[in-house]
């Protein structure tokens, strides 16, 4: 039975970023569904990252509409928090940038990038990751918080990790 290393002691990040992979490792032993391995994730990421008001998932899936082209565009995944936006565009948006840019994009101040895409007026800050698998980008895990500057570089190196583990220990294609 998984057991996350919560613990009421404040642990610094390097710490926090350590115990999530291993958390997450467990998560993964049995288990190689993308979309449950996805739920877990975003539920070990909202109830273990301090001052988040969502964490989650968007997959590149087909376009809903003109994709005669093969349009591919950002989906809604697994999360937690309030509802979201469905459907994010390549280039749109902080998520959308960090498919095109296929780096992660880190936010300070949400209102100061242009294009945001507001799900929750909340959002202050937000941090996205891609998910990379041979070079190509299956999509994004997003975590926002209603704090300003609420990431920093240790929260991307901590994010990236994960998500380098997630994707290895995941079946592709959805
Ligand atoms: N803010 C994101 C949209 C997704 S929600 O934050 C969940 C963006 O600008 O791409």
């Amino acid at each position: 039975m998984f057991q996350a290393r919560t613990s009421d002691t404040p642990r610094d990040k390097a710490t926090l970023y350590s115990d999530l992979a291993l958390d997450l490792t467990g998560l993964l032993t049995d288990e190689r569904d993308a979309i449950a391995n996805a739920a877990n994730l975003s539920a070990l990421l909202f109830t273990t990252l301090p001052d988040l008001n969502w964490a989650g998932f968007y997959f590149m899936r087909n376009a809903a509409k003109g994709n005669l082209g093969g349009t591919r565009e950002l989906v809604l995944g697994p999360f937690q928090g309030k509802p979201a936006c469905v459907r994010i565009a390549v280039g749109r948006g902080v998520c959308g940038t960090a498919v095109e840019r296929r780096q992660s994009v880190l936010v300070e101040d949400v209102h100061a990038f242009p294009g945001h895409i507001a799900c929750d007026a909340a959002s202050r800050s937000e941090l996205v990751v891609p998910l990379m698998l041979d070079g190509q980008v299956l999509g994004v895990i997003d975590l926002d918080s209603p704090n300003p500057a609420r990431f920093d570089a240790e929260d991307q190196a901590g994010v990236e990790a994960l998500a380098a583990l997630f994707v290895a220990g995941s079946d592709w294609p959805l």
